[in-house]
This record gives C-alpha cells, sequence and structure tokens, in this order.
C-alpha cells in the first residue's frame, strides 16, 4: 500500500532547535518501548493495538448485522455517547458523500440531553421503518439510556415487542451492565466490546465498525489501512513512523510552553474526525494538571471566524493541518465573459488545487504569525486513509500520554458532573452531595 498518511513539519522547525526535538525523540522513544513492553500505566486497555488484525475474525457477523440493518430501515439510529458514537460518525461522514442517497440514512441520539433535538427526531421517523443500534460499553450512561428508553417504546408500539426486538442491535459488554440485562432479556442481537478496550480507543470494534458498514462503508479496507499503520508504528524512527513523529512534535511544543493544539482541517466531511480527535486527546491527556489542550477548526470556513485568533491572538498554541493531498473532485472554475467577480485569473482551476493554496497560504500566515504548525497529509480519503489516520491518531496519543507521564486510558475526571447531576437529579444515594450542592446554589 502507497504511503497513506505523510507529515510535513517545515513549519514548526523555526520554533524548535535540535536539543529540543532531540530530548522530545527520547522521551517518545521510552513510550514506544514501553508501549510495546505493554509495561505502562493503563497496559490492561491496551486491546486496541491488536484490533485492526484481530477485528478481521469478527468481520462476517458485523456485517451480516449490517445488511439486515440495511434492507429493513429508512433510519438507523445510533446511540451512543462520546467514544461509543464518535468513532463511528467520523468515519461515516468522511467516508459517505454528502446528499448521499441509497441505504438508510444515519442519525444519532443519546449523545446529549437536549428534549427539543429528541422530539425533533421523533416526529422525523413518523411513517418510516427505523432500526436501532444502541452502543455502551458500561450499559448505564445516563444520556443515550435516556434516548433508549424513549425511542424502544417508539419502535415497541409501531413493531410490537417482537418485532422491535429484531430492529434493536445492543453494543455493549459481554456480562455486566443494564444494557446486556435489557438486551438478554428482550432477545435483542448483541456485540462486545472488548474488556480492554476503552471507549475512545473502540472505533475499530462493533462499536465502530457495525454503524459504519450500515451505512455501505467497505470496513475490510478501514482495517486494512489501520493494519498497515501498525506495522509502520513499530518503528522507533519518526522518518519511518508518523505516529511517532508526530508525537515527538506535540512533545516538543509542549515543552516549548505550547499547551494548545488546534487541529485545522480543510475538509468539511472531516469536522468529526476533528471531532472523535478531540476526544481521544483530551480525555487520554488531560489530567493532573497536565496535557495539551486539543482544539478543532474546519477551514476555510473559520478562516473567517477563529482565524483572526490563530493569526494574532495569544501565541500559546500549535495547529496541525489535516489535509487530503490527493483531492482529485473535478469541478472547475468556469469561464465568465464578463469577469464581474475578477475571478478569471481562476478560470480553469480545480477547487481542489484552490483549496491547497489556501492551506498552503495559511501555513506560512500563521508560521509568520508566530504559530508553529505542521500538516498532516493524506493519500485522499477512503476507507483505507481513514482507518489509518484513526490507528496513526491512537498510537500517537497512546506514546504522548507516557510522555506526560499520565495513564492515557483512563478518564476518571469526567466522573465529577455525573455525581453532580445525579445528586442535584435527587437519584437514591446523593442525597448528602445533593444538600452541600443545593446550598452552594443557594436553593432548596
Ligand atoms: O472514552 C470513554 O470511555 C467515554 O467517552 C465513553 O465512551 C462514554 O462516556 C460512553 O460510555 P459508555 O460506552 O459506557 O456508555
Amino acid at each position: 500500500m502507497s504511503e497513506m498518511i505523510r507529515i510535513d513539519d517545515a513549519n514548526c522547525r523555526q520554533f524548535l532547535d535540535q536539543a529540543a526535538l532531540d530530548a522530545a525523540q527520547q522521551r517518545i522513544s521510552a513510550s514506544l518501548r514501553t508501549l510495546q513492553e505493554r509495561s505502562g500505566p493503563g497496559s490492561d486497555f491496551l486491546g486496541w493495538v491488536d484490533l485492526p488484525i484481530e477485528a478481521r475474525d469478527n468481520l462476517a457477523a458485523v456485517q451480516s448485522a449490517a445488511d439486515r440493518l440495511r434492507s429493513s430501515s429508512d433510519v438507523l439510529i445510533v446511540v451512543g455517547i462520546g467514544g461509543s458514537y464518535l468513532g463511528a460518525r467520523a468515519v461515516i461522514d468522511a467516508l459517505r458523500p454528502p446528499f448521499a442517497s441509497g441505504g438508510p440514512e444515519i442519525l444519532y441520539a443519546g449523545h446529549h440531553i437536549d428534549g427539543r433535538y429528541l422530539r425533533a427526531l421523533l416526529d422525523h421517523l413518523e411513517g418510516r421503518d427505523v432500526s436501532l443500534n444502541v452502543i455502551s460499553k458500561s450499559g448505564t450512561t445516563t444520556e443515550p439510556a435516556l434516548a433508549f428508553r424513549v425511542l424502544r417504546r417508539l419502535m415497541e408500539k409501531r413493531y410490537g415487542k417482537t418485532g422491535a426486538a429484531k430492529r434493536i442491535v445492543a453494543t455493549t459488554d459481554a456480562s455486566r451492565g443494564a444494557l446486556r440485562k435489557v438486551a438478554d432479556e428482550e432477545g435483542y442481537e448483541t456485540f462486545v466490546i472488548p474488556d480492554d478496550v476503552g471507549g475512545r480507543f473502540s472505533v475499530f470494534t462493533p462499536v465502530g465498525l457495525l454503524p459504519i458498514a450500515a451505512a455501505g462503508i467497505d470496513i475490510a479496507p478501514l482495517l486494512e489501512g489501520a493494519a498497515s499503520m501498525r506495522t509502520l508504528n513499530a518503528h522507533a524512527d519518526p522518518a519511518r513512523n508518523p505516529s511517532f513523529h508526530y508525537a515527538m512534535l506535540r512533545d516538543a511544543l509542549y515543552t516549548a510552553e505550547r499547551y494548545i493544539e488546534v487541529l485545522a482541517s480543510f475538509h468539511p466531511q472531516l469536522q468529526y474526525v476533528t471531532e472523535w480527535w478531540k476526544q481521544l486527546f483530551g480525555e487520554s491527556e488531560g489530567k493532573e494538571g497536565k496535557g495539551i489542550f486539543p482544539a478543532a477548526v474546519s477551514n476555510t470556513t473559520d478562516l473567517h471566524s477563529m482565524g483572526q485568533y490563530i493569526q494574532d491572538g495569544r501565541r500559546s498554541l500549535f495547529e496541525t493541518f489535516l489535509f487530503d493531498a490527493a483531492d482529485d473532485a473535478a469541478i472547475h472554475v468556469p469561464s465568465a465573459e464578463d469577469d464581474t467577480d475578477g475571478l478569471n485569473y481562476l478560470e480553469g482551476s480545480s477547487f481542489a488545487d484552490i483549496n491547497r493554496n489556501a492551506m498552503r497560504g495559511t501555513a506560512l500566515a500563521h508560521r509568520a504569525g508566530g504559530v508553529p504548525n505542521a500538516s498532516i497529509e493524506l493519500n485522499g480519503i477512503t476507507p483505507a486513509t481513514i482507518g489509518a489516520l484513526l490507528y496513526f491518531f491512537e498510537t500517537a496519543v497512546a506514546l504522548s500520554g507516557y510522555a506526560l507521564g499520565v495513564n492515557p486510558f483512563d478518564q476518571p475526571g469526567v466522573e465529577e458532573y455525573k455525581r453532580n447531576m445525579f445528586a442535584l437529579l435527587n437519584k437514591p444515594g446523593y442525597e448528602e452531595r445533593g444538600a452541600m450542592l443545593r446550598e452552594q446554589l443557594g436553593t432548596r
């Protein structure tokens, strides 16, 4: 497989001297050894490392469930939050052409608690055949559990209990959690999230693969792309291992007090790849008072909003461009006799070329403005390159987390809002916290 991802760090170099890069390289080498020896914190959550190979064994079952959902549904609703929906959405949005028809519409629920959205979703489902893929590793997360309660009721009213059970697939733990219990009692088809794979690393399990396949995307090359990145990731050499290279640059920039990374895509269909990336890096690195804050923009749209800050604001950030270097969408600027819009100098140019020059111009402008930047260039947006890209980021964040000295595979901080929410909602067992919070809020 030809090179799927290339990193260009030319616009970083003036901000980092060789000694800083050498030190970062040493730290990332040590991280890679820790990962390979499985000796770091959270080593019982390294199941993701071999998924590109191991997931192949399960492909037939996933594909057959996906085919069944596709053939029986106008709409497939993926119910999940965080790692239980972002991977699927990232890949589906990246690879399903905008305005696509054919196959079920893929919609999402349980990724927030906004009632208006759910109300509008219920209205949208009128007269349409619906299937659900409800996804929760713990099987107890409030947001998807609430949405599932509402949607399950709709399904049972519409199709009867037995009919609904045929249209609901649950992806959850092998034995624990409320979702497992309901699925077993109701006879839903189920897929298992392995114990040793955390939510944000689960895109190559049925968590991601089932909805992706149900959207009509070929999952075999997705895994092949990830597998070829896994092979490259064995090298302790930034020139041969793109994840190592990226982690090394991030490490050097963090040491140089660049605490915010802006991932800037130039393709709107990659917006959810950047959302997935935010969760992956935010939850993996942001702990113990450490970590790079992951932010994202979608260009050139955001050059007309966030571009001002990036060019001229506080200099604590660096930028990573995400760009399809093989974009061949064949649309060209047409001729116009009058040239009233002054665009005749672009006549015959492809939009891909204009976008590429916007990216290059932005990178140089931001470098001149004091923002170190690198670019991740994709050799096309295909199942293989997207599979490679996601695995590239997974390895990079593991290396980065180890270099920071944190456990990249836990997320203790996400519990605190839940405890407060439960207390304020009078969940049994949270009475004392509820009283304390109400006092702080000044309410009874
Ligand atoms: O990465 C994570 O672990 C989290 O974002 C979870 O994926 C998210 O909270 C959903 O959890 P669950 O799959 O248990 O419902």
